[in-house]
């Protein structure tokens, strides 16, 4: 077999073989196939797609080019999330407890986040003493004992993913969706869980800018996920404006506390609601509207506040912090950013709010920055919201002074102002089943 005529074939239009996209993969994971040769298939799968056969194909021989986790002591009662990234999104921390604590197994890899998206592993390191990073024996322990461990990703998980993504990533052949979601339902196969929801951003923050691509892109996951023998759910919701009003590390975390414990009941609470009662309602097999009603139980009970503390000590955390989150860390600057108009804020760019959160310190313009875990921002106006000239628009936390101005900058041109309320829009668009 050639890989020659591997390109030739896809680029003219044709199927691949189940034989020619195994050869693909292993080759390439081997160091054995160059990267332009590499390059020029992902190019000729941009433009000519892939079938769901392909695809699936394509997902297994990525799954299994490393280590995969068996969870099957755990049977059917394993859960995992997924988001494909977006600002101010926090909802792995929530979720996650909530479903541990209504008895669904959340053993979970997550990753850190890179410009303008947050990490899940950043935002538990600013848990003093939280271990991102866990054996094998002790992640499955863990797993077993309380239900619950969230970790960074580990070594030898789906390195085909980790080559081709990087080189998609300076080829243009990223927003293919064949390809997001092989490299996304890959790692989600090798993670080993049987259920699996995946929130599907989609807007000016998000990766699908288009409610019809997220749709395409979710539609092709799900399918993708059943072919390979897992139950998915997609959950298609908004990333015009970030999720919450925190963004940024420690910030993040005290906003994830407040929704667990049920004090804050807006559009992120109901996000998390949701993606929460769709891992229960595989997981018990229950109907989905009945897995609402024990999530909101388990929040408003405190059953799942309870399940987070236990998970933040079963990984070193300092319980301490998550019970009274003034012992996380702050920063020594709170800056006010003030209105200079009267209106109605009518929308906002979420990229460009998350930059100004990365600008403040929260988050890495490159993988060797370090992270700032008090800095980032907290929204005052949402879109919807009436402002007067003078009113705070958000309050910039950082502890170097002389990141203010540039964010300030960043964060102003984010937003968008009107004389009339914009149509108010819920966060959840779609669910696909
Ligand atoms: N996230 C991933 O993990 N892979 C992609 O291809 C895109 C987003």
């Amino acid at each position: 077999m050639r890989m020659y005529d591997i390109i030739q074939k896809k680029r003219d239009g044709r199927e691949l073989s189940d034989e020619e996209i195994g050869f693909f993969v292993n080759g390439y994971t081997k160091g054995e196939i160059p990267d332009y040769q590499a390059a020029a298939l992902c190019m000729a799968i941009y433009f000519r797609g892939m079938s769901d056969r392909e695809t699936v194909t394509l997902t297994e021989c990525m799954a299994r080019s490393g280590d995969m986790l068996d969870l099957s002591r755990f049977g059917d009662l394993t859960a995992d999330k997924h988001s494909t990234g977006g600002v101010g999104d926090k909802t792995t921390l929530i979720v996650a407890p909530v479903a541990a604590s209504l008895g669904c197994v959340v053993t979970k890899m997550s990753g850190r986040g890179l410009g303008h998206t947050g990490g899940t592993v950043d935002k538990l390191e600013s848990i003093p003493g939280y271990r991102t990073t866990l054996t094998e024996e002790e992640f499955i322990g863990q797993s077993e004992r309380i239900g619950i461990a969230v970790i960074g990703q580990t070594g030898n998980l789906t390195p085909a993913d980790k080559k081709l993504y990087a080189l998609r990533d300076v080829t243009a052949t990223v927003d293919s969706i064949p390809l997001i979601t092989a490299s996304i339902m890959s790692k989600k196969l090798a993670a080993g869980s049987k259920n699996i929801v995946l929130d599907v951003k989609c807007g000016s923050g998000a990766f699908m800018k288009t409610i019809e691509d997220a749709e395409k892109l979710a539609k092709n996951m799900v399918d993708i996920g059943k072919g390979c023998g897992r139950n998915v759910t997609a959950v298609l919701t908004n990333m015009d404006v970030p999720l919450g009003s925190c963004i940024g590390n420690a910030l993040e975390v005290k906003e994830a506390i407040k929704v667990i414990k049920g004090e804050q009941k807006d559009e992120l609470y109901e996000v998390c609601v949701t993606l929460a009662s769709e891992m229960v309602s595989h997981v018990k097999k229950i109907a989905p509207d009945e897995a609402r009603r024990l999530v909101a139980e388990a929040i408003d009970g405190g059953a799942a506040f309870e399940k987070m503390k236990e998970w933040v000590d079963a990984q070193g955390g300092d319980v301490q912090s998550i019970t009274d989150t003034e012992y996380l860390p702050s920063a020594s600057l709170i800056y006010p950013v003030l209105s200079d108009k009267d209106g109605y804020l009518t929308g906002t760019d979420a990229e460009l709010i998350g930059d100004a959160a990365m600008i403040l310190g929260a988050g890495r313009a490159s993988k060797e920055d370090s992270i700032d875990m008090s800095a980032g921002i907290v929204m005052r106006k949402k879109p919807g919201d009436k402002v007067k000239k003078g009113d705070v628009l958000c309050h910039l936390h950082t502890c170097d002074v002389k990141r203010i101005k540039q964010a300030e900058e960043v964060f102003r041109s984010a937003l968008r102002f009107g004389a009339e309320p914009p149509e108010k829009q819920g966060l959840i668009y779609k669910i696909i089943r």
